[in-house]
Protein backbone atom coordinates (compact mmCIF):
# COMPACT_ATOMS: atom_id res chain seq x y z
CA UNK A 1 0.00 0.00 0.00
CA UNK A 2 1.01 3.24 -0.66
CA UNK A 3 0.82 7.00 1.30
CA UNK A 4 1.47 10.64 1.48
CA UNK A 5 2.26 12.87 3.48
CA UNK A 6 1.54 16.36 2.26
CA UNK A 7 2.34 19.63 3.80
CA UNK A 8 3.39 23.21 3.11
CA UNK A 9 5.43 25.27 5.10
CA UNK A 10 3.30 28.28 5.26
CA UNK A 11 0.04 25.81 6.85
CA UNK A 12 0.05 25.63 10.51
CA UNK A 13 -2.22 24.58 12.71
CA UNK A 14 -0.71 26.86 15.58
CA UNK A 15 2.20 27.10 17.80
CA UNK A 16 2.11 23.61 20.50
CA UNK A 17 2.16 24.69 23.81
CA UNK A 18 4.59 22.89 25.68
CA UNK A 19 1.70 22.21 28.50
CA UNK A 20 0.05 19.45 26.22
CA UNK A 21 2.52 16.84 27.24
CA UNK A 22 2.05 17.07 31.01
CA UNK A 23 0.78 14.45 33.80
CA UNK A 24 -1.33 13.76 36.99
CA UNK A 25 -0.50 13.06 40.45
CA UNK A 26 -3.34 12.60 42.37
CA UNK A 27 -3.67 11.31 46.02
CA UNK A 28 -4.99 8.34 44.41
CA UNK A 29 -3.07 4.27 44.73
CA UNK A 30 0.44 4.65 44.85
CA UNK A 31 0.59 7.41 42.74
CA UNK A 32 1.79 9.69 46.08
CA UNK A 33 3.02 6.48 48.68
CA UNK A 34 5.22 4.20 47.02
CA UNK A 35 5.31 6.30 43.78
CA UNK A 36 6.63 9.74 43.88
CA UNK A 37 6.87 9.44 47.71
CA UNK A 38 8.50 6.44 49.84
CA UNK A 39 10.89 7.31 52.61
CA UNK A 40 13.04 3.99 53.91
CA UNK A 41 13.40 3.58 50.02
CA UNK A 42 16.97 2.67 49.01
CA UNK A 43 16.25 5.48 46.15
CA UNK A 44 14.76 7.80 48.49
CA UNK A 45 16.31 11.06 49.22
CA UNK A 46 16.31 13.61 52.66
CA UNK A 47 12.64 14.51 51.80
CA UNK A 48 11.03 10.69 50.66
CA UNK A 49 11.22 11.31 47.05
CA UNK A 50 11.99 8.20 44.60
CA UNK A 51 15.00 9.61 42.62
CA UNK A 52 15.04 6.72 40.51
CA UNK A 53 11.40 8.02 39.63
CA UNK A 54 12.40 11.65 39.67
CA UNK A 55 15.01 10.61 36.88
CA UNK A 56 12.42 8.49 35.04
CA UNK A 57 10.19 11.63 35.26
CA UNK A 58 12.49 14.53 33.80
CA UNK A 59 13.37 11.67 31.06
CA UNK A 60 10.05 12.22 30.44
CA UNK A 61 10.24 15.92 30.27
CA UNK A 62 7.07 17.03 32.05
CA UNK A 63 5.97 20.97 31.63
CA UNK A 64 2.91 20.40 34.09
CA UNK A 65 1.78 17.96 36.70
CA UNK A 66 -2.22 18.36 37.98
CA UNK A 67 -2.64 17.63 41.83
CA UNK A 68 -3.83 16.48 44.13
CA UNK A 69 -6.87 14.97 42.32
CA UNK A 70 -9.04 14.18 40.44
CA UNK A 71 -11.90 12.91 42.40
CA UNK A 72 -9.95 12.56 45.72
CA UNK A 73 -9.82 16.36 45.62
CA UNK A 74 -13.97 17.00 45.79
CA UNK A 75 -13.80 16.03 49.44
CA UNK A 76 -10.42 17.06 50.34
CA UNK A 77 -9.03 19.95 53.01
CA UNK A 78 -6.01 21.03 51.76
CA UNK A 79 -5.73 22.81 55.32
CA UNK A 80 -5.44 19.01 56.49
CA UNK A 81 -2.14 18.87 54.39
CA UNK A 82 0.14 21.55 55.67
CA UNK A 83 1.91 21.97 58.96
CA UNK A 84 3.81 19.78 61.26
CA UNK A 85 3.68 16.15 59.67
CA UNK A 86 2.77 14.59 63.28
CA UNK A 87 0.35 17.02 63.68
CA UNK A 88 -1.67 16.33 60.34
CA UNK A 89 -5.07 14.17 60.37
CA UNK A 90 -4.97 10.78 58.60
CA UNK A 91 -8.86 11.14 56.87
CA UNK A 92 -10.93 9.14 54.89
CA UNK A 93 -11.06 9.74 51.61
CA UNK A 94 -14.49 9.18 50.17
CA UNK A 95 -13.61 9.20 46.41
CA UNK A 96 -11.77 6.12 46.52
CA UNK A 97 -12.30 4.21 49.46
CA UNK A 98 -8.62 4.82 51.08
CA UNK A 99 -7.25 6.44 54.05
CA UNK A 100 -5.45 9.30 53.10
CA UNK A 101 -2.24 9.88 55.99
CA UNK A 102 -1.60 13.09 54.98
CA UNK A 103 2.16 12.42 55.30
CA UNK A 104 2.68 14.81 51.58
CA UNK A 105 0.69 17.46 51.05
CA UNK A 106 0.99 20.92 49.29
CA UNK A 107 4.17 22.29 50.08
CA UNK A 108 6.05 18.52 50.05
CA UNK A 109 4.04 18.95 46.35
CA UNK A 110 5.32 22.31 45.41
CA UNK A 111 9.15 20.86 46.64
CA UNK A 112 9.23 17.34 44.49
CA UNK A 113 8.16 19.33 41.25
CA UNK A 114 10.98 22.08 41.70
CA UNK A 115 12.83 18.29 41.98
CA UNK A 116 10.69 16.76 38.86
CA UNK A 117 11.53 20.06 37.00
CA UNK A 118 8.06 20.67 36.47
CA UNK A 119 5.12 23.38 37.05
CA UNK A 120 2.19 22.58 39.06
CA UNK A 121 -1.72 22.96 37.91
CA UNK A 122 -3.61 22.91 41.07
CA UNK A 123 -7.07 21.63 41.76
CA UNK A 124 -9.52 23.17 44.50
CA UNK A 125 -12.16 21.52 45.88
CA UNK A 126 -15.45 22.53 44.46
CA UNK A 127 -17.38 19.41 45.57
CA UNK A 128 -17.54 19.67 49.74
CA UNK A 129 -16.04 23.26 50.03
CA UNK A 130 -16.06 26.33 48.45
CA UNK A 131 -15.36 30.08 47.81
CA UNK A 132 -13.75 30.98 51.44
CA UNK A 133 -11.25 27.65 51.28
CA UNK A 134 -9.81 27.89 47.56
CA UNK A 135 -9.04 31.61 48.41
CA UNK A 136 -7.52 30.75 51.69
CA UNK A 137 -5.36 28.54 49.67
CA UNK A 138 -4.58 30.66 46.76
CA UNK A 139 -3.04 33.01 49.50
CA UNK A 140 -1.47 30.57 51.04
CA UNK A 141 0.15 29.45 48.01
CA UNK A 142 0.93 32.50 46.41
CA UNK A 143 1.34 36.01 48.38
CA UNK A 144 4.69 36.48 49.74
CA UNK A 145 3.45 37.36 53.55
CA UNK A 146 2.01 39.91 55.87
CA UNK A 147 -1.49 38.41 55.42
CA UNK A 148 -3.16 35.11 57.73
CA UNK A 149 -2.29 32.53 55.13
CA UNK A 150 0.51 33.98 53.74
CA UNK A 151 2.21 33.56 57.30
CA UNK A 152 1.35 30.14 57.97
CA UNK A 153 2.62 29.16 55.16
CA UNK A 154 6.07 30.65 56.39
CA UNK A 155 5.06 29.26 59.61
CA UNK A 156 5.68 25.93 58.13
CA UNK A 157 9.04 26.66 57.06
CA UNK A 158 8.42 27.82 53.64
CA UNK A 159 9.61 31.41 53.10
CA UNK A 160 9.01 32.00 49.77
CA UNK A 161 4.97 32.06 47.66
CA UNK A 162 4.97 28.96 45.74
CA UNK A 163 3.67 30.91 42.99
CA UNK A 164 1.59 28.62 41.03
CA UNK A 165 0.18 30.17 38.08
CA UNK A 166 -2.66 27.22 36.65
CA UNK A 167 -5.83 26.21 38.86
CA UNK A 168 -8.31 24.08 38.53
CA UNK A 169 -11.36 25.45 39.28
CA UNK A 170 -13.11 21.39 40.90
CA UNK A 171 -13.00 17.99 39.22
CA UNK A 172 -16.24 16.44 37.22
CA UNK A 173 -18.76 18.20 38.89
CA UNK A 174 -21.37 16.53 36.34
CA UNK A 175 -20.17 13.01 37.66
CA UNK A 176 -22.86 11.13 39.68
CA UNK A 177 -19.91 9.48 41.55
CA UNK A 178 -18.82 12.95 42.23
CA UNK A 179 -18.63 13.52 45.79
CA UNK A 180 -20.75 17.38 45.71
CA UNK A 181 -21.90 16.65 42.36
CA UNK A 182 -23.38 19.60 41.08
CA UNK A 183 -26.00 20.94 38.54
CA UNK A 184 -24.21 22.88 35.26
CA UNK A 185 -26.12 26.17 36.91
CA UNK A 186 -24.97 25.21 40.19
CA UNK A 187 -21.13 24.92 39.13
CA UNK A 188 -21.36 27.55 36.81
CA UNK A 189 -22.40 29.87 39.32
CA UNK A 190 -19.96 28.56 41.82
CA UNK A 191 -16.73 28.51 39.19
CA UNK A 192 -17.48 32.38 37.95
CA UNK A 193 -18.03 33.26 41.75
CA UNK A 194 -14.64 31.30 42.79
CA UNK A 195 -12.85 32.72 39.85
CA UNK A 196 -13.75 36.07 40.36
CA UNK A 197 -12.49 35.91 44.33
CA UNK A 198 -9.37 34.19 42.95
CA UNK A 199 -9.14 37.06 40.20
CA UNK A 200 -9.29 39.41 42.40
CA UNK A 201 -6.36 38.48 44.07
CA UNK A 202 -4.43 38.03 41.37
CA UNK A 203 -5.78 38.47 37.64
CA UNK A 204 -2.91 36.55 35.84
CA UNK A 205 -3.28 33.84 37.19
CA UNK A 206 -4.59 30.96 35.20
CA UNK A 207 -8.27 29.26 35.79
CA UNK A 208 -9.40 25.81 33.91
CA UNK A 209 -13.66 25.62 34.01
CA UNK A 210 -14.67 21.92 35.02
CA UNK A 211 -16.11 20.32 31.58
CA UNK A 212 -17.76 17.41 31.38
CA UNK A 213 -16.10 13.93 32.71
CA UNK A 214 -16.50 12.72 29.13
CA UNK A 215 -18.43 12.73 25.53
CA UNK A 216 -20.40 10.25 26.64
CA UNK A 217 -22.61 12.20 29.90
CA UNK A 218 -25.86 12.69 29.04
CA UNK A 219 -25.41 16.69 29.39
CA UNK A 220 -22.16 17.13 26.93
CA UNK A 221 -22.07 19.34 25.69
CA UNK A 222 -24.79 21.64 27.50
CA UNK A 223 -22.73 21.14 30.56
CA UNK A 224 -20.05 23.27 28.68
CA UNK A 225 -22.75 26.00 26.92
CA UNK A 226 -23.92 26.67 30.59
CA UNK A 227 -21.09 26.84 32.54
CA UNK A 228 -19.19 29.08 30.53
CA UNK A 229 -22.23 30.85 29.94
CA UNK A 230 -21.92 31.97 33.73
CA UNK A 231 -18.10 32.17 34.10
CA UNK A 232 -17.15 33.21 30.21
CA UNK A 233 -15.55 36.34 31.66
CA UNK A 234 -13.14 35.37 34.21
CA UNK A 235 -12.12 31.34 33.22
CA UNK A 236 -9.30 30.72 30.48
CA UNK A 237 -9.99 27.09 29.74
CA UNK A 238 -12.47 24.50 30.11
CA UNK A 239 -11.31 20.94 31.08
CA UNK A 240 -12.28 17.48 29.00
CA UNK A 241 -11.68 14.19 30.54
CA UNK A 242 -11.61 10.71 28.42
CA UNK A 243 -10.32 7.21 28.63
CA UNK A 244 -10.20 4.52 25.91
CA UNK A 245 -10.58 1.04 25.97
CA UNK A 246 -10.26 -2.54 24.51
CA UNK A 247 -12.86 -4.29 26.93
CA UNK A 248 -14.10 -6.27 23.64
CA UNK A 249 -10.90 -6.91 22.24
CA UNK A 250 -11.30 -5.08 19.39
CA UNK A 251 -8.03 -4.01 17.77
CA UNK A 252 -9.38 -1.85 14.57
CA UNK A 253 -12.08 0.03 17.06
CA UNK A 254 -9.62 0.58 19.80
CA UNK A 255 -7.28 2.02 17.27
CA UNK A 256 -9.42 4.58 15.92
CA UNK A 257 -9.86 6.04 19.44
CA UNK A 258 -8.24 9.19 17.97
CA UNK A 259 -11.15 9.90 15.79
CA UNK A 260 -13.25 10.25 18.27
CA UNK A 261 -10.62 12.23 20.35
CA UNK A 262 -10.82 14.55 17.21
CA UNK A 263 -14.94 14.71 17.18
CA UNK A 264 -14.79 15.57 21.14
CA UNK A 265 -12.13 18.50 20.46
CA UNK A 266 -14.20 19.89 17.65
CA UNK A 267 -17.62 19.95 19.36
CA UNK A 268 -16.11 21.46 22.58
CA UNK A 269 -13.86 23.96 20.12
CA UNK A 270 -17.83 24.80 18.68
CA UNK A 271 -18.86 25.30 22.14
CA UNK A 272 -16.46 27.91 23.26
CA UNK A 273 -17.01 29.73 20.48
CA UNK A 274 -20.50 29.44 20.05
CA UNK A 275 -20.84 30.99 23.93
CA UNK A 276 -18.01 33.79 22.99
CA UNK A 277 -20.25 34.50 19.71
CA UNK A 278 -23.22 34.49 21.89
CA UNK A 279 -21.83 37.06 24.46
CA UNK A 280 -20.14 39.01 21.75
CA UNK A 281 -16.40 38.42 23.36
CA UNK A 282 -13.12 39.09 22.50
CA UNK A 283 -11.83 36.51 24.62
CA UNK A 284 -11.07 32.72 22.97
CA UNK A 285 -11.48 29.94 25.87
CA UNK A 286 -9.36 26.95 25.28
CA UNK A 287 -8.82 23.83 26.18
CA UNK A 288 -7.27 21.88 29.04
CA UNK A 289 -7.67 18.02 28.04
CA UNK A 290 -6.53 17.52 31.46
CA UNK A 291 -7.08 13.72 32.00
CA UNK A 292 -6.64 11.16 28.74
CA UNK A 293 -5.12 8.20 28.41
CA UNK A 294 -5.89 3.93 28.20
CA UNK A 295 -7.89 2.71 31.11
CA UNK A 296 -9.61 -0.49 31.52
CA UNK A 297 -7.26 -3.03 32.52
CA UNK A 298 -7.50 -2.90 36.10
CA UNK A 299 -11.04 -2.46 36.50
CA UNK A 300 -11.65 -6.09 37.75
CA UNK A 301 -8.63 -6.17 40.42
CA UNK A 302 -10.19 -3.06 41.58
CA UNK A 303 -13.37 -4.04 42.58
CA UNK A 304 -11.64 -6.70 45.01
CA UNK A 305 -9.71 -4.39 47.13
CA UNK A 306 -10.13 -3.76 50.69
CA UNK A 307 -11.24 -0.63 51.72
CA UNK A 308 -9.71 2.03 54.22
CA UNK A 309 -5.87 1.33 53.54
CA UNK A 310 -3.10 3.59 52.98
CA UNK A 311 -1.80 3.79 49.64
CA UNK A 312 -3.35 0.02 47.95
CA UNK A 313 -2.91 -0.98 44.21
CA UNK A 314 -5.38 0.48 42.80
CA UNK A 315 -5.81 1.77 38.79
CA UNK A 316 -2.60 -0.42 38.09
CA UNK A 317 -2.94 -1.25 34.34
CA UNK A 318 -0.37 -3.08 32.82
CA UNK A 319 0.05 -1.24 29.48
CA UNK A 320 0.52 -3.70 26.55
CA UNK A 321 2.17 -2.43 23.23
CA UNK A 322 -1.30 -2.02 21.38
CA UNK A 323 -1.97 0.57 24.08
CA UNK A 324 0.86 2.37 23.78
CA UNK A 325 -0.13 2.88 19.49
CA UNK A 326 -3.45 4.07 20.69
CA UNK A 327 -2.06 6.41 23.11
CA UNK A 328 0.24 7.39 20.19
CA UNK A 329 -2.61 8.39 17.77
CA UNK A 330 -4.42 10.17 20.63
CA UNK A 331 -1.04 12.42 20.83
CA UNK A 332 -1.18 12.95 17.15
CA UNK A 333 -4.89 13.88 17.99
CA UNK A 334 -3.65 16.87 20.34
CA UNK A 335 -1.16 18.16 18.28
CA UNK A 336 -3.36 18.23 15.52
CA UNK A 337 -5.49 20.60 17.38
CA UNK A 338 -2.39 22.54 18.78
CA UNK A 339 -4.33 26.07 18.05
CA UNK A 340 -7.03 25.08 20.33
CA UNK A 341 -5.97 22.46 23.37
CA UNK A 342 -2.95 24.17 25.45
CA UNK A 343 -3.04 22.33 28.14
CA UNK A 344 -3.26 18.35 28.22
CA UNK A 345 -1.92 15.71 31.23
CA UNK A 346 -1.83 12.29 30.76
CA UNK A 347 -3.86 10.65 34.07
CA UNK A 348 -1.69 9.50 35.58
CA UNK A 349 2.22 9.89 35.93
CA UNK A 350 3.09 6.99 38.62
CA UNK A 351 1.52 3.56 38.92
CA UNK A 352 -2.07 4.70 39.10
CA UNK A 353 -2.88 4.03 35.12
CA UNK A 354 0.35 5.53 34.44
CA UNK A 355 3.57 5.62 31.94
CA UNK A 356 5.60 4.76 35.29
CA UNK A 357 5.36 1.39 37.37
CA UNK A 358 7.04 0.88 40.48
CA UNK A 359 7.38 -1.93 43.09
CA UNK A 360 7.49 -0.73 46.84
CA UNK A 361 11.32 -1.18 48.10
CA UNK A 362 11.96 -2.53 44.93
CA UNK A 363 12.54 -1.07 41.19
CA UNK A 364 10.93 1.88 38.96
CA UNK A 365 10.92 1.17 34.92
CA UNK A 366 8.93 2.24 32.07
CA UNK A 367 5.36 1.07 30.70
CA UNK A 368 4.92 -0.01 26.76
CA UNK A 369 3.08 4.09 26.97
CA UNK A 370 6.01 5.89 28.33
CA UNK A 371 7.57 5.55 24.40
CA UNK A 372 4.89 7.45 22.46
CA UNK A 373 4.81 10.64 25.48
CA UNK A 374 8.69 10.68 25.38
CA UNK A 375 9.14 10.74 21.44
CA UNK A 376 6.41 13.77 21.31
CA UNK A 377 7.66 15.01 24.16
CA UNK A 378 11.01 15.30 22.90
CA UNK A 379 10.49 15.74 19.20
CA UNK A 380 7.32 17.16 19.38
CA UNK A 381 7.90 21.00 20.31
CA UNK A 382 7.44 24.18 18.24
CA UNK A 383 4.58 24.91 15.56
CA UNK A 384 2.46 21.90 14.74
CA UNK A 385 1.59 21.35 10.65
CA UNK A 386 -1.55 20.95 9.01
CA UNK A 387 -0.57 17.77 7.30
CA UNK A 388 -2.61 16.17 5.07
CA UNK A 389 -2.14 12.11 4.76
CA UNK A 390 -3.22 10.53 1.32
CA UNK A 391 -4.07 7.10 2.68
CA UNK A 392 -6.76 4.60 2.34
CA UNK A 393 -9.17 3.95 5.11
CA UNK A 394 -10.74 0.81 6.29
CA UNK A 395 -14.66 0.91 7.47
CA UNK A 396 -15.21 0.50 10.84
CA UNK A 397 -18.92 0.24 12.68
CA UNK A 398 -18.09 2.45 15.71
CA UNK A 399 -16.22 5.42 13.46
CA UNK A 400 -16.76 4.86 9.71
CA UNK A 401 -13.84 5.39 7.58
CA UNK A 402 -10.82 5.09 9.15
CA UNK A 403 -7.43 5.55 7.56
CA UNK A 404 -4.74 3.05 7.65
CA UNK A 405 -2.35 5.55 9.10
CA UNK A 406 -2.90 8.25 11.90
CA UNK A 407 -0.43 10.95 11.65
CA UNK A 408 0.88 14.51 12.90
CA UNK A 409 3.85 16.88 12.12
CA UNK A 410 6.05 19.45 14.16
CA UNK A 411 8.25 21.56 12.71
CA UNK A 412 10.74 22.68 15.34
CA UNK A 413 11.06 26.50 17.03
CA UNK A 414 14.08 27.17 15.06
CA UNK A 415 12.77 25.92 12.06
CA UNK A 416 15.65 24.04 11.28
CA UNK A 417 14.19 19.85 12.19
CA UNK A 418 10.76 18.46 11.25
CA UNK A 419 9.50 15.38 12.83
CA UNK A 420 6.54 13.42 12.10
CA UNK A 421 4.76 10.94 14.07
CA UNK A 422 3.16 8.35 11.99
CA UNK A 423 0.74 4.66 13.37
CA UNK A 424 0.34 2.07 11.15
CA UNK A 425 -3.24 0.84 11.69
CA UNK A 426 -2.73 -2.14 9.51
CA UNK A 427 -2.29 -5.50 10.91
CA UNK A 428 -0.38 -7.05 7.85
CA UNK A 429 0.57 -4.15 5.33
CA UNK A 430 3.71 -2.39 5.05
CA UNK A 431 3.10 1.41 3.88
CA UNK A 432 5.17 3.08 1.50
CA UNK A 433 5.38 6.58 2.79
CA UNK A 434 6.30 9.71 -0.17
CA UNK A 435 5.73 13.09 0.75
CA UNK A 436 5.14 16.34 -0.84
CA UNK A 437 6.78 18.83 1.33
CA UNK A 438 5.79 22.79 -0.07
CA UNK A 439 8.65 24.75 1.08
CA UNK A 440 10.79 21.98 2.85
CA UNK A 441 11.80 19.62 -0.24
CA UNK A 442 15.24 20.02 0.97
CA UNK A 443 14.32 18.40 4.27
CA UNK A 444 16.54 15.00 4.65
CA UNK A 445 15.27 12.14 6.40
CA UNK A 446 17.70 11.79 9.22
CA UNK A 447 16.44 9.45 11.56
CA UNK A 448 13.84 6.66 11.76
CA UNK A 449 12.49 5.41 15.53
CA UNK A 450 10.27 2.54 15.56
CA UNK A 451 8.50 0.69 18.21
CA UNK A 452 6.79 -2.31 17.50
CA UNK A 453 6.88 -5.85 18.72
CA UNK A 454 5.67 -8.82 17.14
CA UNK A 455 2.97 -9.69 20.25
CA UNK A 456 0.24 -6.91 20.17
CA UNK A 457 -0.50 -7.95 24.08
CA UNK A 458 3.20 -7.43 25.02
CA UNK A 459 4.14 -6.06 27.93
CA UNK A 460 7.10 -4.42 29.94
CA UNK A 461 7.19 -5.53 33.70
CA UNK A 462 10.11 -5.58 36.87
CA UNK A 463 11.61 -8.85 35.51
CA UNK A 464 11.05 -7.68 31.49
CA UNK A 465 11.57 -3.89 31.58
CA UNK A 466 12.96 -3.86 27.94
CA UNK A 467 10.30 -5.68 26.38
CA UNK A 468 8.60 -2.92 24.13
CA UNK A 469 11.04 -0.58 23.36
CA UNK A 470 12.06 1.87 20.56
CA UNK A 471 14.33 0.65 17.61
CA UNK A 472 16.71 3.28 15.84
CA UNK A 473 16.24 2.11 11.95
CA UNK A 474 18.79 2.51 8.98
CA UNK A 475 17.33 5.28 6.94
CA UNK A 476 17.83 5.77 3.36
CA UNK A 477 19.47 8.89 2.08
CA UNK A 478 16.78 10.57 0.86
CA UNK A 479 15.07 14.38 0.76
CA UNK A 480 11.30 15.32 1.50
CA UNK A 481 11.30 15.47 -2.07
CA UNK A 482 11.70 11.93 -3.18
CA UNK A 483 10.95 10.60 0.19
CA UNK A 484 9.90 6.65 0.52
CA UNK A 485 10.22 5.06 4.04
CA UNK A 486 8.66 2.02 4.61
CA UNK A 487 5.80 2.19 7.57
CA UNK A 488 5.81 -1.60 8.81
CA UNK A 489 2.48 -2.84 10.32
CA UNK A 490 1.21 -2.00 13.53
CA UNK A 491 4.03 0.25 14.71
CA UNK A 492 4.39 3.92 15.97
CA UNK A 493 6.91 5.87 13.83
CA UNK A 494 9.00 8.87 14.65
CA UNK A 495 10.61 10.43 10.89
CA UNK A 496 13.07 13.08 11.80
CA UNK A 497 13.80 15.37 8.98
CA UNK A 498 16.77 18.23 8.96
CA UNK A 499 17.12 21.23 7.02
O1 LIG B 1 -7.67 9.52 36.89
C1 LIG B 1 -8.53 8.72 37.63
C2 LIG B 1 -9.88 9.39 37.88
O2 LIG B 1 -10.58 9.47 36.66
C3 LIG B 1 -9.85 10.80 38.38
O3 LIG B 1 -9.75 10.88 39.77
C4 LIG B 1 -11.19 11.33 37.94
O4 LIG B 1 -11.16 12.72 37.72
C5 LIG B 1 -11.50 10.53 36.71
O5 LIG B 1 -12.79 10.00 36.74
Amino acid sequence: MKAKLILDKEYTVGEIDKRVYGSFIEHLGRAVYGGIYEPGHPQADKNGFRKDVLQLIRELDVPVVRYPGGNFVSSFNWEDSVGPVDKRPRRLDLAWKAVEPNLFGLNEFMAWAKEAKTEAMMAINLGTRGIDAASALVEYANHPGGSYWSDLRKSHGVKDPHNIKLWCLGNELDGPWQVGQKTSDEYGRLAFETAKAIKLFDPTLELVAVGSSNRHMPLFPQWEATVLDHCYDKVDYISMHEYYANRANDLPTFLANSLGMDQFIDTVVATCDFVQAKKRGKKQINLSFDEWNVWFHSNDADKKLEPWTVGPAQLEDVYTFEDALVVGTLINSLLRHADRVKIACMAQLVNVIAPIMTRNGGPAWKQTIFWPLYHASKYGRGTSMDMKVEVGCYDNATFGDVPWLDASAVRSEDGKSLTVFVVNRSPDQTIELGGSFAGLEHFKLKGHTELHHADIKAINDEAHPNNVSPVEKAVKASTAANLSVAIAPLTWNVLRFEE
